[in-house]
């Protein structure tokens, strides 16, 4: 796919630092996320009173939810610097070493993807996690030795897209594990009415509103949906957004009312339509449809699994009754019997 998509998840280059004036600075301007929130909140507030800093945090979920926009807020409430880098930047474990020795008392350092740190990199991150310290050694053959350097207590708030590839020793060595779920459709209204207003940008409630059910659940998107939209309202309108408004300009861009675009629709279609609505294997969805099975799992599954339209079964994806009705297409009636019996024996209860 040459073009990026407008309902990636994950940022481009151009949004970063657009991204950043944006982002919420302090726990109270977080919309959504309620409950991670409220033990965050909580976390914050005990270790202040002991004086001590925050213990590791790991969050979770897909991207473009938050996780970066929490660990500065962490560094902020608890009034300490942010470091981030990420696992694929820390190449070797000198790399680490080198961060880890210039952190402050008390300071956040932010590995984002950190299921991607190598495993040389991951041994010398268990020292520093238990005991803040990093175990150097001096010297090659026989006289060689190993010296303990302590470093100065410090966060370590990692995010993953992928819980399930985190080594055991890292995952236990968090103090807590949250996980970030996308946004109801309330909150994304709400933030992209805050966005708005730093932008500049006149909208109404019902603009918004418009605007967040097409954000699929995830603010980085709505808020890219919000700037494109902004465009049409300039050119084509007084430069409010207007529920109406938003719907044309969306409609333009083919993102429809759920926020699907035409890559989701064809991987929905090409199931239905190729392989008579499942199960297929990933390989074969991928190989229809010109796309990286990785590609497909990672970044447009979790929001078609999200809406109800696909199932995961260990025989490949199913597409369900709710896809064929968006699709506009009819659900065959006469395999319901036939495929409910076999998706009984087919769906694992955890397969997300
Ligand atoms: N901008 C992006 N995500 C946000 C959130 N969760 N709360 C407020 N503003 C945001």
């Amino acid at each position: 796919m040459t073009e990026p998509r407008i309902v990636a998840a994950q940022p481009d280059a151009s949004e970063r630092h657009l991204e950043e004036s944006l982002r919420p600075r302090r726990l109270a301007e977080y919309i959504g996320q309620d409950r991670v929130k409220e033990s965050l909140a909580i976390a914050i507030r005990a270790a202040q009173d002991r004086g001590e800093p925050l213990d590791h945090l790991l969050f979770y979920g897909p991207p473009g939810l938050g996780k970066t926009t929490l660990a500065g807020i962490i560094a902020a409430e608890m009034g300490v610097n942010l470091r981030i880098t990420s696992g694929p930047a820390i190449e070797r474990p000198g790399d680490l070493v080198s961060i880890l020795t210039n952190l402050r008392p008390g300071d956040v350092l932010f590995i984002d993807e950190i299921h991607r740190l190598n495993r040389l990199v991951e041994e010398v991150l268990y020292p520093a996690m238990e005991d803040f310290a990093v175990d150097l050694v001096i010297g090659k053959g026989p006289t060689a030795r190993s010296v303990r350097l302590s470093l100065p207590r410090f966060t370590l708030v990692g995010a993953t897209t992928r819980l399930a590839l985190l080594t055991s020793p890292l995952r236990d060595r968090f103090g807590a594990t949250f996980r970030l779920d996308f946004y109801d459709l309330p909150a994304l209204q709400a933030i992209v009415i805050r966005a708005a207003r730093i932008l500049q940008v006149p909208i109404t409630p019902e603009g918004a509103e418009e605007i967040a059910r097409r954000g699929r659940g995830t603010p980085r998107i709505a808020i890219r949906l919000l700037k494109r939209v902004r465009d049409y309202a300039q050119v084509l309108a007084d430069g409010t957004i207007t529920a109406a408004l938003a719907r044309e300009a969306l409609d333009r861009l083919a993102v429809d009312e759920l926020g699907l675009d035409d890559i989701d629709r064809l991987i929905l279609r090409t199931i239905v339509e190729k392989f008579d609505g499942g199960p297929v294997g990933i390989q074969t969805i991928a190989a229809a449809t010109s796309e990286e099975a990785d590609t497909i799992e990672t970044v447009y599954e979790p929001y078609l699994i999200q809406l109800g339209f696909l199932q995961r079964t260990p025989r490949g994806r199913v597409a369900t009754r709710r896809a064929y009705e968006h699709l506009g297409l009819r659900y065959p009636e006469d395999r319901l019997a036939v495929r409910q019996m076999t998706l009984e024996r087919l769906i694992e209860p955890d397969a997300t």
